[in-house]
């Protein structure tokens, strides 16, 4: 920045209150001696409009938006990066020196990283992937493992309309299995990834049979509360290589972090460690 402000980035969301994100870029502030702070902001969904457009006047340099607001984001967005059209949302903002709003969408990149990181012997094409879950994270899953060269994805939700909207969307490398055999998609899956809320503390049980997971597969939760799901567990006694959902979140508040304090941050175990406390 030219001036003397000193530059402010958030997360938008409501509820906001049990957002990580501000423990995140707050550690690699601090870390990397930047000045500047990072502020969760509770923004009802009819005000989200008039508060991006007065963020940038306040000093803020971006911000990331999570529930309920990233379908809105991307649509009051200037410019969209070609990852967050094809997702269909945004979680990070940009206000550029123009005025204009430039929206991304890095948690694909944080799913794909995250499972580069914890397993690094993971490839994309080594075989089809299981995806349970066919919501907003399902999206974001799905376009990134597809660029990343994943020859086909076995889809299961619940709802079976909602995976079927992907299919159509995403082509024919999706094929729809019915949620009472979700089990079976284990038998080829060389990635097996849990979207929905199964497992976390609180919500039901993730209660697909297990029996026919591979032991060459790669398997992840995007739920991280608690680290080690019952998913992760079982996977892990079954001699598979797992690797758990936080990282997904440290990583995809990279990209962001770079854009608006211009340095690019590391995720490591002192971040897990901060993120955690
Ligand atoms: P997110 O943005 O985290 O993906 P979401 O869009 O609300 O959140 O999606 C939640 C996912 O968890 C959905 O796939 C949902 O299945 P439905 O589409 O059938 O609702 C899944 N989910 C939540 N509770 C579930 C349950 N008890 N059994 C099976 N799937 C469940």
């Amino acid at each position: 920045m030219s001036d003397h402000r000193i530059p402010l980035a958030g997360v938008i969301g409501n509820p906001i209150a049990h957002s990580r994100s501000p423990r995140l870029h707050r550690h690699w502030l601090k870390t990397y001696d930047i000045l500047g702070d990072y502020i969760p902001l509770h923004v009802e969904g009819d005000d989200l409009e008039v508060v991006l457009k007065t963020l940038p006047k306040m000093g803020f340099v971006g911000v990331n938006v999570t529930i309920p607001h990233k379908v809105h984001a991307l649509h009051i967005a200037d410019q969209v990066t070609d990852r967050a059209t094809l997702i269909g949302a945004a979680n990070t903002l940009t206000f550029l020196a123009d005025g204009k709003i430039y929206a991304d969408n890095t948690d694909g990149y944080g799913f794909i990283e995250n499972l580069r990181q914890n397993a690094p012997d993971w490839q994309a094409n080594s075989g089809p992937a299981a995806v349970f879950g066919a919501g907003g994270a399902a999206r974001a899953v799905i376009v990134s493992l597809l660029d990343a060269g994943a020859p086909e994805i076995l889809l299961s939700n619940r709802t079976r309309a909602k995976a079927e909207t992907l299919r159509a969307e995403f082509g024919s490398r999706v094929t729809v299995v019915e949620w009472v055999q979700a089990g079976n998609m284990l038998e080829e899956a060389t990635t097996v990834v849990n979207t929905t809320s199964l497992g976390m503390k609180g919500a039901a049980e993730f209660r697909v049979p297990l029996d026919g997971l591979r032991r060459d597969a790669v398997v992840t939760d995007l739920v991280y509360t608690p680290l080690r799901t019952p998913l992760l567990d079982t996977a892990e006694k079954m001699g598979c290589t797992t690797v758990d959902g936080l990282g997904m979140l440290l990583h995809q508040g990279v990209p962001g972090f770079e854009r608006w304090f211009g340095t690019r941050p590391e995720v490591d175990d002192a971040l897990r460690r901060a993120v955690l406390a």
